[in-house]
C-alpha cells in the first residue's frame, strides 16, 4: 500500500481532476490502496455521491469534495472509478456501479452478455470446477460464477488481481469465486473439470493483434488446447492458426462481432461455429456446395460479422436457397424473402452501374435525404460518398456499393424493418 503525502495527495487529485476534466487523459492511475479505500464506508459514501460522471463538472466536485474534508487522494481514486464505471456500463449494466475497474482491465474484460453466453456452453457440459487463468478484473469469473461454476481465478497484475477480488465479493460470489495474485503459466491444473484462459492483448496501453504476441504467449495457449479448455482470441485470428481439432466459435452482440473462442477437448462441438447474441442464434459449418452467384434479385442479404468471420455465408446460402452477388463478396441475394438470424434483410428497389450523377439523381428523385452506405468489394469510402451525394429529401435509403459480374454497382434498397 502506498498512500502518499497531504502534499502529493493533494497534487495527485488536483492533476487527475484537471486531466479529466480536460480529456488529456482518460483516467488517472489506479493503486492498490485504492481498491480498499474505495471500498471503506467513507470511499463508498464518497463514490455514491460522485454518482454519475460528468467530465463537465469534474473540477468543480473535486473542489466541492476536497471542501468536505474528503481525502484528496480518496478524491482522485473515487473519480477515476466513477468515469470508468460510465464507460463500462455499456459492458456491465447495472453491476458497473458496484463494480471497481483498472483502465486496462476494463477495456480487456469481456462483456457480461458474451460472457454469459461462455459460461453456459462451460456449465452445459456439467464442469464445475474451472480454473480462470487470466481472470483480469473478472468479467468472465463473474459470469462463470454466476452460471454455477466454482471458479479458481488467477491474475498477474496484483492490482487488477485485488479489483477482481473486490467484484467477487461486492457480487456476492465470494463462495463461489476465489481471486489469487499468480503467474497462470505455474498453475498446477489438476483438479479442474476445465480451463478457461484469456490471455493479455493489450500492451502498454495498445491492443495486440498478433497472436504471437499475446501474454501469456502462444505455445502456452496451444498447450492450454491440448485438454479440456476455452481460451478467448481476438476475432481476426487466422484460421490456419487454429490448432487441429479444436472448434473456433465467432461471437457477435447485436451484429458487432466481439470476439473468437477456442474449444477442445470435451467442448469441441464442430469445427466453426458463429453465434449471435442477443438471440444465441448459432450455425455451424456443414459442407456446402459452392454458392450460385447471380444478378441482385428481389431481396439482398448481408451475413453477420460473425458468420463472415466463420466463413460460414455458403452454409447461410444453402439454408435459404440464396445466391451471391460475387463469388468473393458476402451478400446473398434471393427473389422471395426468406427469414434468416444470420443476415440483415434489405429490400432492393433498384440496381444501377455505379456512377456519382445517375446516383444522385435517382435518389433526389426519391426525395432521399438520409442514406445509409455500406460496401463490400470497392474502394469508396462511405463517408465520402454520403458527401459527395449532397442530399436534403426526407426519405431514408440503404446505398450498397459492391460488384456484380465484376462490375462496380449500386443497390439501393429500403432501411430493413426492425424485428417485431
Ligand atoms: C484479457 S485480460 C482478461 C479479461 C477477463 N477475462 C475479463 O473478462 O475481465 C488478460 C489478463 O491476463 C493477465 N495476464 C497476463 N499474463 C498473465 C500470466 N502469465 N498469468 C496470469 N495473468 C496474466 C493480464 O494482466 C490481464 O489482466
Amino acid at each position: 500500500m502506498r498512500w502518499h503525502t497531504q502534499g502529493e495527495s493533494a497534487n495527485r487529485h488536483i492533476r487527475t481532476a484537471l486531466a479529466l476534466r480536460q480529456g488529456e487523459c482518460q483516467h488517472g492511475p489506479v493503486e492498490i490502496s485504492d481498491v480498499a479505500a474505495l471500498r471503506s464506508a467513507a470511499g463508498r459514501v464518497l463514490l455514491d455521491s460522485i454518482g454519475r460522471y460528468d467530465s463537465a463538472a469534474t473540477m468543480r466536485i473535486a473542489e466541492t469534495l476536497a471542501a468536505a474534508g474528503n481525502p484528496a487522494e480518496l478524491v482522485a481514486a473515487a473519480l477515476t472509478q466513477a468515469r470508468l464505471r460510465e464507460r463500462a456500463r455499456g459492458r456491465f449494466g447495472a453491476d458497473a456501479d458496484r463494480m471497481l475497474f483498472t483502465p486496462d482491465g476494463l477495456e480487456q474484460a469481456t462483456r457480461a452478455t458474451v460472457a454469459a453466453h461462455r459460461a453456459a456452453r462451460l456449465t452445459g457440459a456439467g464442469h464445475r470446477r474451472v480454473a480462470d487463468l487470466c481472470c483480469g478484473i473478472g468479467g468472465d469469473t463473474i459470469a462463470l460464477a454466476r452460471a454455477g461454476c466454482f471458479v479458481e481465478a488467477f491474475e498477474l497484475d496484483p492490482v487488477t488481481a485485488a479489483v477482481a477480488a473486490a467484484n467477487a465479493d461486492e457480487l456476492g460470489l465470494t463462495g463461489r469465486a476465489r481471486v489469487t495474485c499468480a503467474d497462470a503459466t505455474a498453475v498446477d491444473r489438476t483438479g479442474f473439470d476445465a480451463v478457461f484462459l484469456d490471455p493479455s492483448r493489450r500492451a502498454g496501453g495498445r491492443r495486440i493483434f498478433d497472436p504471437g504476441a499475446y501474454l501469456p504467449p502462444w505455445p502456452f495457449v496451444a498447450e492450454t488446447l491440448a485438454g479440456a479448455a476455452c481460451v478467448k482470441v481476438a476475432p481476426g485470428i487466422p484460421h490456419g492458426l487454429v490448432p487441429a481439432g479444436v472448434e473456433a466459435e465467432w461471437v457477435s452482440d447485436h451484429g458487432e462481432v466481439k470476439e473468437a473462442a477456442l474449444w477442445s477437448g470435451a467442448f469441441r462441438t464442430t469445427s466453426r461455429r458463429a453465434t449471435l447474441l442477443p438471440s444465441g442464434a448459432t450455425l455451424t459449418d456443414g459442407a456446402p456446395g459452392r454458392p450460385p452467384v447471380r444478378a441482385p434479385g428481389r431481396w439482398l442479404y448481408e451475413p453477420d460479422g460473425a458468420v463472415i468471420r466463420a466463413h460460414l455465408v455458403a452454409e447461410v446460402a444453402e439454408a435459404m436457397g440464396g445466391a451471391l452477388l460475387d463469388p468473393r463478396i458476402a451478400y446473398l441475394t434471393t427473389e422471395a424473402p426468406v427469414p434468416t438470424p444470420f443476415a440483415t434483410a434489405y429490400e432492393v428497389t433498384d440496381v444501377l452501374p455505379f456512377a456519382l450523377k445517375p446516383l444522385r439523381a435517382l435518389l433526389k428523385a426519391q426525395d432521399v435525404g438520409i442514406v445509409t452506405v455500406k460496401k463490400r468489394g470497392s474502394p469508396i469510402e462511405p463517408e465520402t460518398l454520403r458527401r459527395q451525394l449532397r442530399l436534403s429529401g426526407s426519405a431514408h435509403a440503404v446505398v450498397i456499393v459492391t460488384r456484380v459480374a465484376g462490375k462496380p454497382t449500386v443497390v439501393l434498397c429500403r432501411p430493413p424493418q426492425p424485428a417485431a
